[in-house]
């Protein structure tokens, strides 16, 4: 008779922007000790969230020194000293808008400066929220398309202009499994995802040469996280009645 299925005890939960107070490492803790990443996030709040093993901020886990940027450095600044207390790792807040290319290229100057080298680059900004096809402005998609999109093509090529060409790295594009079935609510974010999926796999192929690795990675939706909270827990839980409205 086959074993029964083992369920790993998930961390606890959080309904707050705080981190985690216990980790259970998945990987070797000191697996990024040498390594310095850059996290693009449009919107500080998410990045704050450490339940989920696969969060990006995982990094700061495994021992590397991270740069977190975003438009509000005042959040951003409160982030920073909440995962440096959590890890006793050194974290730069720096303010980007990742739709205006020159603010990337002033943050890389000076992640450059202070840290000296970027060897990851997680593109995790998002802007999302529920809305019906037919109410969604014209500006309102091309809003998520140019922060989703745009944003993540912007930012991974001024890294790779300005270190990722002479000295690879790796790039990780945060995605979402909206457009894998077509999600009701959310075309803007389904749209501009699936295009990361594309340009992820676009580049992979132009910048392996340059010995830089670009993945993506879908987790899905995760409990405790602003976008989880934000997007309405219900739309994902079974028996929601917005997913019986549209299935
Ligand atoms: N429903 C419908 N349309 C919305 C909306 C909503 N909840 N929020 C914004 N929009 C529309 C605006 O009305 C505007 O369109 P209009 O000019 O035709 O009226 C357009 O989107 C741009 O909004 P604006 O507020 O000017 O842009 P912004 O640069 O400040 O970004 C968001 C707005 C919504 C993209 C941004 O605030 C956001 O995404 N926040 C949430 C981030 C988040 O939680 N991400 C989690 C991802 S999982």
């Amino acid at each position: 008779m086959a074993e029964p299925q083992r369920v790993r005890e998930l961390p606890e939960d959080v309904d707050t922007d705080d981190c985690m107070t216990s980790y259970t490492h998945i990987y070797s803790p000191d697996l990024l000790k040498q390594l310095k990443p850059y996290a693009a996030c449009h919107h500080t709040r998410n990045i704050m969230p450490l339940t989920p093993n696969l969060s990006p901020f995982v990094s700061f886990r495994h021992g590397c020194d991270t740069v977190i940027a975003s438009r509000n450095l005042e959040k951003l600044t409160e982030a920073a000293k909440k995962l440096m207390v959590a890890t006793g790792r050194h974290c730069l807040p720096l303010t980007v808008d990742v739709r205006q290319p020159q603010t990337i290229s002033a943050a890389v100057d000076e992640t450059l400066k202070e840290l000296g080298r970027i060897d990851i680059l997680i593109n995790n900004a998002a802007g999302n929220f529920l809305c019906p096809a037919t109410s969604l402005s014209f500006n309102a998609f091309k809003t998520v398309l140019e922060i989703d999109t745009m944003g993540t093509f912007n930012t991974s090529k001024v890294v790779y202009e300005k270190w990722f060409k002479d000295h690879g790295g790796a790039i990780v594009n945060i995605s979402a499994t909206l457009g894998y079935r077509g999600q009701a609510l959310q075309v803007h974010a389904g749209s501009a995802k699936a295009a990361n999926d594309a340009m992820t796999k676009h580049l992979a192929v132009e910048w392996g040469p340059s010995g830089v690795r670009v993945n993506t990675l879908a987790p899905g939706p995760i409990s405790g996280t602003e976008g989880f909270r934000r997007l309405g827990k219900d739309l994902w839980l079974p028996g929601s009645d917005l997913i019986n409205m549209f299935d």
